[in-house]
């Protein structure tokens, strides 16, 4: 395993985060398979399983900059109650202690609170494991539901960037949102 690649599955009181594999497409396939998904990022919403699988191949390994000194790391959400896939979050831990993330929750299971109990176990994940002081989120400004779970993980708005094209999608601006952690 590479120094850009770690793997590490948390666990919340209701859910468990496995790092993301080839294996785990099928079986999130219909849920990616929705535009809802992509309302934000369409460029980047993967035609067809097999363009999903090959996604996850490349997440597994990390990284592909080995000169950019990165980490990345992926979790799928599955609830312990009833053993479904619930969403996925991110991270990719770059230079000066910081760290990068984003999360996404399935339609279906939006508005139970998932999306912030995920983001929060990846944040202390990167506090505890990784050393992370400062976790940026960045969305698109009309990502109404993006700006509410970042702001009550006490995140602060920190920069607006004007027609930036995130997610390869139509040229609109982004949102940077900071949080800044205390030393594990
Ligand atoms: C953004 C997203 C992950 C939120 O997932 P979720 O599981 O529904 O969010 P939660 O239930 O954890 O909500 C956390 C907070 O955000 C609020 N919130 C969530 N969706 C909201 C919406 N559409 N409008 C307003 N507030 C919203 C919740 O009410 C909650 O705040 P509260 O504690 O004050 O009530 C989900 O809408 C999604 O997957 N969107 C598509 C992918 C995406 O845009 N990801 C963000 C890119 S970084």
């Amino acid at each position: 395993m590479s120094e850009s690649t770690a793997r590490h599955a948390l666990q919340t009181p209701r859910l468990v985060l496995e790092p993301t594999t080839p294996e785990h497409a099928r079986e999130a396939w219909p849920y990616l398979d929705d535009e809802r998904m992509w309302e934000f990022f369409p460029d980047l919403r993967p035609k067809t399983l097999d363009d999903l699988r090959a996604l996850y191949r490349r997440w597994e390994r990390g990284s592909p900059f080995p000169n950019r000194n990165e980490t990345w790391e992926n979790w799928l959400c599955r609830s312990r109650e009833t053993g479904l896939l619930l969403g996925a979050t991110q991270a990719t831990i770059v230079a000066n202690d910081t760290a990068h993330i984003a999360y996404g929750i399935y339609v279906v299971h939006r508005r139970n609170g998932y999306a912030r109990e995920a983001a929060h176990a990846t944040i202390e994940h990167l506090q505890h494991v990784h050393g992370v002081r400062r976790v940026l989120a960045e969305m698109d400004v009309r990502n109404v539901a993006s700006v509410a779970v970042a702001e009550s993980l006490g995140f602060r708005h920190v920069e607006t960037r004007l027609g930036v094209r995130r997610g390869y999608g139509p040229a609109t601006g982004e949102f940077v949102y900071e949080l800044c952690l205390t030393r594990a």
